[in-house]
């Protein structure tokens, strides 16, 4: 049986976002389809119920909604003739429209409260039960509750500020999430992290119960990374070494940010050189099919025929620093 979603994107890249849902679903078996794309919005079917376990791995999507109903009908009133009522169980609900406001709130809770039990109470602040109604070039009205929490809030928890040992290097762990979920890597997979500086992929791999390992030429970051990990009560192995230190190490993807001149150490070696030197590592250390996942400031030094480009995400940090993030497989 089919089933499908509703995914309320991120705004600070929808195409990552929604790139990331359907990756991670894809790596988890469900078989993702996209069948709709519309501002932040994206509706997908897949082969099974969503566990909440893959839902909570979301870095990007800040919600994620259970398609009760969809309808190129936009007459509420008449799509409204055509549901059955909504079981919810007991639990306490409110209707809310999202993206485009159509008309006001009150009235759509007017029109849709007529399908929900007279026993089920509205509870604005606090709901069990989301009731969402998107218009668009489709009507579609969804449904969530507690147990689809995605990690779009949530690992903020994470955010650098939250961090005992920080530096103007770390990754955003939305960006590090969206990374791993990119990898190809389910529980129990190990990813590695070269330059994993204070440990913001290893953050959140342990996050995800994604085994990893983290290398750092400098031994200021290596405890850096062991003391945030240690922190927020996480693991991961973490070694002081050069990036060459992974021919030492198995894993089945690696996720990392390497160095990229502004900030950032690399013992002497230049940016191009340290970049054409760790591909050949990687290349030599991957099998056919594994996945590559790098934020970089420069795509064009990493170009290698070892690999191929499966995709390339552009991110926009300030004025003068934009940084891309690249998906690649070994040749
Ligand atoms: C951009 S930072 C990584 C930031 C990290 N993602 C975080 O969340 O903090 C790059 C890291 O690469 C390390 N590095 C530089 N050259 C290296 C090398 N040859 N081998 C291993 N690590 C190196 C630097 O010490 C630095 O911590």
């Amino acid at each position: 049986m089919k089933h499908q979603y509703l995914l309320e994107l991120g705004g600070e890249n929808t195409e990552l976002g929604k790139i990331e849902a359907l990756e991670l679903l894809s790596t988890e078996n469900y078989e993702p389809k996209l069948v709709l794309k519309e501002s932040s919005i994206i509706t997908i079917e897949v082969s099974n119920i969503i566990k909440p376990r893959i839902i909570r791995r979301l870095g990007m999507t800040k919600r994620i909604s259970k398609i009760f109903h969809e309808d190129k009908e936009t007459n509420l009133e008449k799509i409204v003739k055509k549901i059955s009522f909504l079981d919810i169980g007991q639990k306490t609900f409110a209707i809310r429209q999202i993206c485009n406001k159509v008309m006001s709130e009150k009235k759509i809770a007017h029109i849709l409260g007529e399908k929900i039990p007279k026993y089920n109470k509205t509870n604005l602040d606090n709901p069990e039960i989301k009731v969402l109604y998107y218009t668009g070039t489709k009507t579609i009205i969804s449904i969530w509750d507690r147990k689809l929490e995605t990690y779009y809030k949530k690992c903020l928890k994470y955010h650098i500020k939250n961090r005992p040992f920080f530096s103007p290097i770390s990754i955003h762990p939305r960006i590090a999430r969206s990374m791993i979920n990119l990898a190809n890597c389910s529980i129990n997979d190990t990813i590695i992290d070269p330059f994993c500086g204070t440990g913001g992929m290893l953050i959140e791999a342990s996050d995800m119960k994604i085994d990893s390992i983290g290398i750092d030429i400098m031994e200021k970051m290596v405890d850096y990374s062991i003391g945030n990990l240690k922190h927020f009560g996480l693991k991961s192995k973490v070694l002081e070494g050069d990036v060459a230190e992974i021919i030492n190490c198995k894993f089945k993807a690696i996720v990392t940010d390497p160095p990229y001149g502004i900030s950032t150490t690399t013992k002497g070696e230049g940016v191009d050189k340290l970049m054409k030197r760790c591909m050949n590592i990687f290349s030599e250390n991957m099998k056919q099919g594994d996945r590559l996942v790098m934020a970089l400031s420069k795509p064009e030094l990493i170009e290698n025929q070892n690999y191929k480009k499966i995709y390339q995400f552009q991110w926009y940090i300030h004025k003068s620093l934009t940084r891309y993030i690249l998906v690649m497989e070994r040749n």
